[in-house]
């Protein structure tokens, strides 16, 4: 991963790849202080190629978010910033072209979006105009003056963007394009507009320069391009002129996750695999790398050349230089919650990071040593006493964290339980890397008490003490079967029915429904093992993976379901349960829980469900007596995370990181 690769002259230090991400950190076109800083802290962090982008080429397919190059009026200020980063730091520096098409939204554009047919775009929810034979040639022109405009401003490589379902996969793809001229039908007629870009835009550079695209190795889409047609529009495309290929998978409307924490790490890099396979230039992988052993493994394949890392350095912008230096658990892991990344995005917000409360504020929030040390005492090991710990030693603190159960984590212990979500282990890894990193004093199996605070006196106490079940007050609450969630999630129950009823479907009920889906069927390993030896044939195989045993229901008084959890990570969760068969009822009150069945009240009347198992799911409540136990004088007192108030992971580690900032 750390050696040099060359492309079309352009030597770049490492094999890392920063991927374009629109962060939504401008609001007008322009280069804001904000966007600088958040490139600036990840080019100082070793990334061998970094794309700022996207670039927007005209107004139709972009949105003022994210930096232009439609004019001239643009250039001076990315060269003085670039020829800053260049002095500065190692790292090359990309972009990419962007031409949204019909994912444009016009309320934002202000201008009509268009696409090569008028198929309605589920992003969006708008019908795009068809695009005559002017359009066509006009918005070529403009991928070829941005592209001028990008070597005017010292840009090293330029990357246009040709997959994601935006304008030139739209072209590519018989789902979006119906037309029935020299840019429709056939592949080679769909193909044409895109390679048209590529030669007009390589025209333009010169030859010497290099140029990238980015393609889908497969779009996921029924009747969209698969691997086969993906490897036929790669060749085509290096024949036209590209230097490099970039290869992601699936378009935004894709039922198949490509993202979430669900994508096992390193699964599309067999797209990657399938275009190298039919190309002799630099292939890039893309998607869940941000692991650098599966990075490193995905290099020595030789299914690609550069790996990228989209989302890992917004979590951790030091991530190559760490990996280069061997400091691998102080990596800030991305764990692909999109909570604050693609979640944020599509909600027309900035891009913020659950783990790195300092991303898109890196300017605003320096660590800095302190001159005055004090002495923290943090009682509670979970994401936000972990936190505020760290971001307290940091800055020179003397810090000692007591957790009272045996290991650290907290509800992070809950939340890594269900299927696809073992990774979220990883942010308890990193944060017990950092701490000890930083000299953090852990006591583990010790709940901090009164005693202690008046023996050792501390400056400070954290009181970041965690939440626990809430209880509500329902005839048969107490009986033998009735379990709470939390248990469930931690093999704290030995013994669960056939037949379970979960009483609150928000994030902790619908997970502990998928967790329990999961137990009795086959999981990756045992499918891949009946595959690879033809144990079963593939029906067979695959009903495995969908027969859980039980029969589940979750009882939810209001109508959406999953309700706080963020919306990429909603949809497969959802889809999920339903794959299961696992019984969702919205707008049911349970009303009494019976030896063998709940009974609940809908808008259809009362109702009886088979349960020899009851979950309970219905939220929690603050834990924080210590805090008004320990309300000494001369100690500051800090409540933080749950303990002040149940919220999620975003708050937990944002209020650790900003309480111990404040010391
Ligand atoms: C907030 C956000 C914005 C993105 N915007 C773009 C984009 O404009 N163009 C693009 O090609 N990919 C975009 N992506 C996809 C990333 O480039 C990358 O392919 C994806 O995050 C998967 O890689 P990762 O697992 O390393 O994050 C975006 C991703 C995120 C999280």
């Amino acid at each position: 991963m750390m050696e040099p690769i060359t492309i079309n002259g352009l030597k770049i230090p490492n094999r890392t790849v920063m991927p374009s991400m629109g962060m939504a950190y401008t609001s007008d076109y322009t280069l804001t202080d904000r966007f600088k800083a958040f490139y600036r802290e990840r080019a100082k962090g070793g990334v061998g190629l970094m794309t700022i982008g996207p670039i927007a080429i005209d107004k139709a397919g972009s949105a003022p978010f994210m930096p232009a190059l439609f004019d001239d009026q643009y250039v001076e200020p990315l060269k003085n910033y670039i020829d800053e980063l260049h002095r500065e730091t190692e790292t090359k520096v990309a972009n990419q072209l962007i031409h949204l098409g019909r994912a444009a939204f016009s309320m934002v554009s202000g201008v009509p979006s268009i696409a090569p047919s008028p198929v309605p775009s589920k992003l969006s929810g708008e019908t795009p105009r068809e695009m005559t034979a002017e359009d066509i040639e006009g918005v070529q022109e403009a991928y070829v003056q941005s592209a001028r405009r990008s070597k005017e401003a010292g840009f090293d490589f330029v990357e246009i963007l040709a997959c994601t379902g935006y304008l030139i996969s739209q072209f590519l793809s018989p789902v979006t394009n119906k037309r029935t001229d020299a840019y429709g039908g056939t592949i080679e007629n769909r193909m044409r507009f895109g390679l048209e870009v590529i030669t007009r835009v390589r025209e333009v550079l010169g030859k010497d320069y290099p140029l990238g695209i980015r393609i889908a190795g497969n779009d996921f889409m029924e009747g969209g391009h698969t691997n086969v047609e993906s490897g036929i529009f790669a060749a085509e495309a290096v024949k036209a002129g590209v230097d490099a290929i970039n290869v992601t998978g699936g378009w935004h409307e894709t039922y198949v996750p490509q993202l979430n924490t669900s994508v096992p790490p390193g699964t599309y890099v067999y797209l990657a695999r399938g275009i190298k396979e039919k190309v002799d230039v630099p292939v890039f992988a893309s998607n869940r790398l941000g692991d650098p052993y599966v990075a490193e493994r995905a290099l020595r394949s030789g299914a690609c050349d550069m790996v990228c890392w989209g989302r890992p350095l917004i979590a951790d912008p030091e991530l190559p230089n760490k990996v280069k230096e061997g400091r691998f658990d102080e990596i800030v892991p991305c764990i692909a919650c999109n909570q604050g990344c693609f979640d944020s995005i599509f909600s027309a917000s900035a891009v913020f990071c659950v783990l790195n409360p300092r991303a898109g504020r890196e300017e605003e929030l320096p660590i800095r040593k302190t001159k005055n040390p004090k002495k923290v005492m943090v009682a509670g090991g979970g994401p936000a006493g972990m936190e505020f710990a760290l971001t307290a030693a940091q800055q020179g603190h003397d810090v000692t964290l007591y957790e009272k159960e045996a290991s650290l984590g907290g509800q992070v212990n809950l939340a890594k339980a269900s299927p696809g979500k073992g990774e979220l282990g990883k942010i308890t890894d990193s944060m017990r890397g950092r701490m000890n990193r930083y000299g953090v004093k852990v006591k583990l199996g010790t709940a901090l008490g009164t005693e202690t605070v008046e023996e050792e006196k501390p400056d400070v106490v954290a009181v970041a003490s965690g939440a626990l079940p809430a209880d509500i007050s329902v005839p048969g609450i107490d009986k033998p079967h009735v379990h709470c969630a939390w248990d469930v999630l931690m093999e704290r129950v030995p013994n669960i029915g056939k037949n379970v009823v979960i009483v609150g479907g928000n994030a902790t009920g619908c997970e502990t429904a998928h967790y329990l889906t999961a137990i009795g069927t086959a999981d990756p390993a045992i499918f891949t093992f009946l595959m690879y030896h033809t144990a079963e044939n593939p029906e067979s195989a695959k009903k495995l993976l969908y027969n859980s045993g039980r029969k589940i229901t979750v009882v939810e008084m209001v109508t959406r379901l999953a309700g706080n959890v963020g919306r990429s990570a909603r949809w497969p969760l959802m889809k999920s349960l339903k794959m299961m068969g696992v019984d969702l009822r919205r707008g049911a009150k349970l009303l009494e829980i019976r030896d063998d069945s709940v009974l609940v009240e809908s808008e259809e009347g009362q109702e009886s469900i088979a349960a020899d198992t009851v979950i309970m799911a219905v939220g929690s409540r603050s834990v924080n007596e210590l805090a008004a136990a320990v309300m000494t004088e001369g100690v500051k007192v800090i409540t933080l995370g749950d303990a002040k108030e149940p919220r999620k992971l975003t708050e937990a580690i944002r209020e650790g990181f900003e309480e111990a900032l404040k010391l």
